[in-house]
């Protein structure tokens, strides 16, 4: 019987250097098999600095083990702090060990910190109505004593690669991200104490245009934040006789800059042209002559916040290998890398002076083999490298990222340099999430669609969370992130990533005059963002300003987050969404409605078969019941009681709209019928035939899906609440067009965004809106999770878990497993041969504990950390 911490971190930081918290909220997680292990307080160790002494904070009668107060002053800018803790068990059992120390610090805390470091830009014309070539900025200097450690403090105005004597500074992708630059503008910290010597030194910098200043957003404009390209920045050294030397960005410090290097252009949307011979050897080293290089002059101070992200960096997360290498019928050569990524190439060759490689990069190929550039509309996705006849050379692109799983690849040099797994591979880049929940069931093309979710979310979640990766759109879409949210944070800890895009998200509506929380953030289109056109508020996506934060909370139980969102949600609700004479959405309003309802005509994806406001009027009833909810999770009693009864107005609104006039409901679809479920709108009259009928209704419809993003995600949960989950299973395991596994036996190894993105002839939809790394309609995993892996948090932030599979659809075997707050848990749950009893194993990890309801029983057993075994010999497996 062992118990021990696993793991201590600071907020919802992966790695806490240079963090915008002065008083880090501290988390630890548990590891080891003891039974009913509680904890009765915890010894907190902090020392401060590297030199401090220690202190002992003892905490009693306390079991929190999650985002637990910092107990001590606040650090102060660039301040770093060694924690430990040890935590006691209740009753008598055991404590655990010392955890291993893990360190914190401070970033910037304040402007003043940055100690007159601006931004700077190359004096040069910039240019506004072409790509424009990335600029190298460089200063030498030099550091007098022995160094004993060294931060690098850096943002720019457009994408970052930072250089110091030669080598590169850390291995942040696409740095400092995406974001919603006039309100927030987060710079990044380095350690780089082993970059820096005594003696000569030089750092170097490269900007490229990025979300910044790039051709970006709906309408494929330039410069949304800015047409010049900068770069601030911040060295601090420390050397060892106890002196601090600092090099800032200022015209005063003799940077220089040059806009002459070998990254042509770098662009988000149609990729990169890089030229060997133009490359400048040696440029970020000291002894490097820049005499001939431009002068810099300032910027103004950027618009936004200057912070430390929230999220963590953007990282090349995996590396592929091509899967084959072949020529088409029309003589191009393709190479296949098995699967739909996002990321770019990585390649070593050698050839020519003057060779001219281009790599064109596509989702899906055509019936002859080609590559598909139909579904990328504008954006070009291609590359080219142009050799300049050196030795062997390694390129990856810089400021670009592609949506791909094939590339053509012309003008490869095959007589010095074999094309093959050696000489190039495919790099996979996203926001580096720790991963935390898994599922396997006994059903493979089910685990392969899940494989596919997992995906989809790798290839969206690039610092904000995006619709597609490949087209010229990869826009943070509202509705999309608001379907998949709840998936997402089973699939990995995304506490940071949502948290820094929420806060965006409730910047740009409260600075919205008429607080519409918007249809894709950050909200780049510059008529909306300067104020000049209004914004649309829109059902569903706007309200993912309520339903994100909530699906957040239920994961990690952060107050505090929810705090800072609640404000928003409730704004969206009072204010944000104009309403009738009755309360309900505004009629005169745009709305996406149940987009993409598989009987949508093709080119209009609105036009659903569920009226748009039945839609959107029964999210405002849901929407409405969770601003509630937090209410009440804030200790809001009255705000919260206002709402819940604000909500019953609104029910009954809704009936004498959509229900009273009718037979049943308005619209007799698989959407209307489980939204009035699952939000618990219809009243006990109307709802065993609104059951009843959505069953046949899904029946009729030979268990095919019939909803769109806003129906999706809430179907399932929908009709397993009334008991009809075999019916969902009935669902969920077909595979004809439109279902979820339609795309697996059509060879998806992505989630796509329409339910038919390649028709069953195996031609691509032609409806010019085809991606195929879409993540909502993958929502519906969060049901996989919750229902047949059987894990869902039964308190916000899992120190209750629920352990409740509902097994069917023939799924003999399933295995769930989440790296909770407080540790691993685990249900794998088999069904006897024959189909006959049912075999539960849980595993709860110390310091929480599961409510474990096998299938069909309405009993539940609380049960507390360790492993335990359950057992139904009556059970029989319905197929
Ligand atoms: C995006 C969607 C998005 C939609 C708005 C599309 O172009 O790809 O996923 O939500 O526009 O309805």
């Amino acid at each position: 019987m062992a118990v021990s911490i696993s793991a201590l971190s600071f907020e919802h930081h992966r790695q806490a250097l240079g963090i915008a918290e002065a008083t880090p909220r501290v988390s630890w997680r548990f590891e080891g098999d003891a039974v009913d292990w509680e904890q009765s307080g915890y010894d907190l160790e902090i020392t401060r600095g590297s030199d401090g002494v220690p202190k002992l904070y003892n905490i009693v009668d306390s079991s929190d083990s999650v985002l637990v107060p910092w107990p001590d002053e606040a650090l102060a800018s660039a301040e770093s702090a060694r924690v430990r803790v040890r935590s006691h068990g209740k009753d008598g059992q055991t404590s655990t060990d010392w955890s291993d120390y893990s360190s914190v610090e401070a970033g910037l805390l304040s402007t003043e910190d940055w100690q007159g470091a601006v931004p700077i830009a190359a004096d040069r014309p910039t240019e506004v109505d072409s790509a424009k070539h990335s600029v190298m900025f460089r200063k030498a200097f030099d550091v007098d004593a022995e160094v004993a450690s060294a931060r690098l403090y850096i943002t720019a105005l457009g994408l970052y690669i930072a250089e110091l004597n030669g080598e590169r500074v850390g291995d942040h992708q696409l740095a400092p991200g995406y974001m919603s630059y006039q309100f927030r503008h987060t710079y990044d910290t380095y350690d780089v104490t082993d970059l820096i010597q005594q003696g000569s030194n030089a750092v170097g910098v490269t900007v490229g245009e990025g979300w910044f200043a790039g051709r970006f957003g709906l309408n494929s404009r330039r410069n949304t934040w800015g047409d010049t390209l900068g770069v601030q920045a911040l060295l601090v050294v420390s050397t060892k006789d106890g002196s601090t030397f600092t090099v800032k960005t200022d015209s005063n410090s003799d940077w220089h800059a040059t806009a002459e290097g070998p990254i042509i252009s770098s662009d988000i949307y149609d990729g990169e042209v890089y030229d060997f011979s133009a490359e400048i050897p040696d440029w970020s080293t000291a002894g490097f002559n820049d005499s001939n290089w431009l002068q810099v002059k300032e910027l103004p101070a950027v618009q936004g916040r200057l912070t430390s992200p929230d999220g963590p960096p953007m990282r090349k997360l995996l590396t592929l290998e091509p899967q084959s290498i072949s020529t088409t019928q029309s003589g191009k050569t393709v190479i296949d890398f098995g699967q739909n990524l996002v990321g770019w190439l990585s390649i070593n060759v050698s050839g020519p002076a003057g060779t001219n490689i281009t790599f064109r990069h596509a989702e899906v190929l055509l019936l002859n083999g080609d590559i598909a550039t139909e579904p990328l509309r504008s954006a070009k996705q291609t590359d080219s490298v142009i050799l300049s006849g050196n030795n062997t050379v390694s390129w990856e692109p810089h400021f670009t990222y592609h949506g791909f799983r094939y590339v053509e690849v012309t003008g490869w040099p095959t007589e010095s340099t074999a094309l093959d797994a050696s000489s190039i591979r495919a790099e996979v880049v996203f926001s580096d999430m720790e991963r935390t929940g898994y599922f396997e069931s006994s059903h493979e093309l089910l685990n392969k669609f899940h494989e596919n979710v997992i995906w989809s979310m790798r290839g969206n979640f690039l610092g904000v969370p995006t619709d597609c990766p490949q087209r010229d759109e990869r826009l943070g879409w509202t509705g999309d992130a608001h379907a998949f949210a709840p998936t997402s944070n089973y699939l990995y800890d995304a506490s940071g990533f949502w948290r820094a895009w929420l806060r965006d998200l409730w910047s740009e509506t409260d600075a919205d005059p008429e607080k519409a929380s918007p249809e894709f953030s950050p909200t780049n289109d510059p008529e909306v963002k300067s104020g000049s056109m209004p914004r649309r508020p829109v059902a569903v996506w706007g309200d993912v300003i309520v339903g994100s934060p909530w699906a957040l909370f239920q994961a990690t139980g952060d107050l505090g987050m929810l705090e800072d969102q609640y404000e928003g949600a409730r704004t969206w609700i009072d204010q944000g969404i104009p309403r009738n004479e009755v309360g309900l959405w505004n009629r005169s309003t745009w709305q996406y409605g149940d987009w993409l309802d598989p009987k949508a005509p093709e080119a209009e994806a609105d036009l659903a078969t569920t009226h748009k406001f039945l839609v959107a009027d029964a999210y405002l009833i849901q929407m409405t019941r969770l601003v509630s909810n937090m209410g009440a999770a804030l200790g809001k009693v009255d705000e919260s009681e206002s709402y819940a009864s604000n909500r019953l107005e609104l029910v009954s609104a809704f009936h004498d709209a959509w229900i009273e006039p009718y037979d049943l409901i308005a619209n007799v679809t698989q959407t209307a019928l489980a939204l009035g479920i699952r939000f618990d709108i219809f009243d006990n009259d109307t709802l065993p035939r609104a059951i009843e009928t959505l069953n046949s209704v899904i029946a009729n419809n030979s268990y095919l899906v019939g909803t769109g993003f806003a129906g999706t995600q809430q179907l399932g949960f929908a009709l397993t609440s009334v008991n009809l989950t075999s019916t969902f299973y009935e669902m969920l395991l077909q595979t004809q067009v439109p279902s979820w596994l339609y795309q697996v036996v059509m060879g998806g190894t992505t989630t796509w965004e329409r339910w038919d993105s390649l028709l069953p002839n195996g031609t691509i939809n032609g409806s010019g809106m085809t991606s195929f790394n879409h993540y909502a309609f993958g929502s519906v995993a969060d049901w996989i999770h919750q229902k047949i892996g059987g894990l869902a948090p039964a308190t916000p932030g899992w120190k209750v878990v629920q352990v409740a599979p509902e097994p069917g659809g023939g799924i003999t075997t399933a295995d769930a497993s989440y790296l909770s707050p407080y540790g691993k848990v685990s249900a794998t749950w088999s069904v006897g041969a024959d189909g006959k009893g049912f075999n539960l194993e849980v595993v709860v990890p110390p310091n929480s504990q599961a409510e474990v309801t096998l299938p069909g029983s309405k009993e539940t057993a609380t049960v507390g950390s360790g492993k335990h075994s359950f057992q139904d010999d009556t059970f029989e497996m319905s197929m």
